[in-house]
């Protein structure tokens, strides 16, 4: 009985050193890969976004999905920045790193409005979704003004 559990412990502990193991594997230029492609895909939908939120009658079902992919992927961007991805082919600025705590409240303020704006679309309030549409666009404009390099 004891050895099983001792065998149940063992196993546990080295698939948690394959995981880890896994994680520091990933190379740094895969994190600049992932933020640019997250952002890219953001970037897409906020575009299609635009003209659904300045209609008189905005259609509020695609303007549901197109504003589920945003606030999806805001807090996944959120873990594309560990310690050591600051070189090569990037635009993040070191800041990100020397001021980590200004970045939080960054990305923060970004998760935040992007639920927003989701359930702000998901209410069809075609006055409210405009208005949520201009904050999101700012909290991406802030962070860029800080955080990405020109
Ligand atoms: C918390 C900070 C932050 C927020 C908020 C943010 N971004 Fe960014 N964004 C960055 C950083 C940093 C980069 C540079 C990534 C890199 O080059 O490694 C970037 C890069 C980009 C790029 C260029 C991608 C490429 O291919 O090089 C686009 C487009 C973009 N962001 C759009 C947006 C949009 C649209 C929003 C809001 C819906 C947004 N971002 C919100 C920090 C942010």
């Amino acid at each position: 009985m004891k050895s099983k559990r001792i065998a149940v412990v063992v196993s546990a502990a080295l698939l948690a050193g394959i995981a880890a193991e896994a994680l520091a594997q990933q190379k740094p230029e895969n994190y600049v890969r992932f933020r640019k492609a997250n952002q890219q895909v953001v970037a897409f939908h906020m575009r299609e976004l635009a003209p659904i939120v300045k209609s008189a009658k905005p259609d509020i079902a695609e303007a549901t999905r197109v504003a589920n992919v945003v606030a999806t992927l805001a807090p996944v961007f959120a873990h594309g920045f560990p310690a050591g991805t600051g070189d090569g082919d990037t635009r993040a600025r070191p800041e990100i790193w020397s001021q980590p705590d200004k970045f939080k409240q960054a990305m923060d303020r970004y998760i935040g409005e992007a639920n927003k704006m989701l359930e702000v679309a998901r209410s069809g309030n075609a006055d409210g979704m405009r208005t949520q549409f201009g904050t999101l666009s700012k909290a991406c404009d802030s962070c860029h003004d800080d955080f990405r390099r020109k």
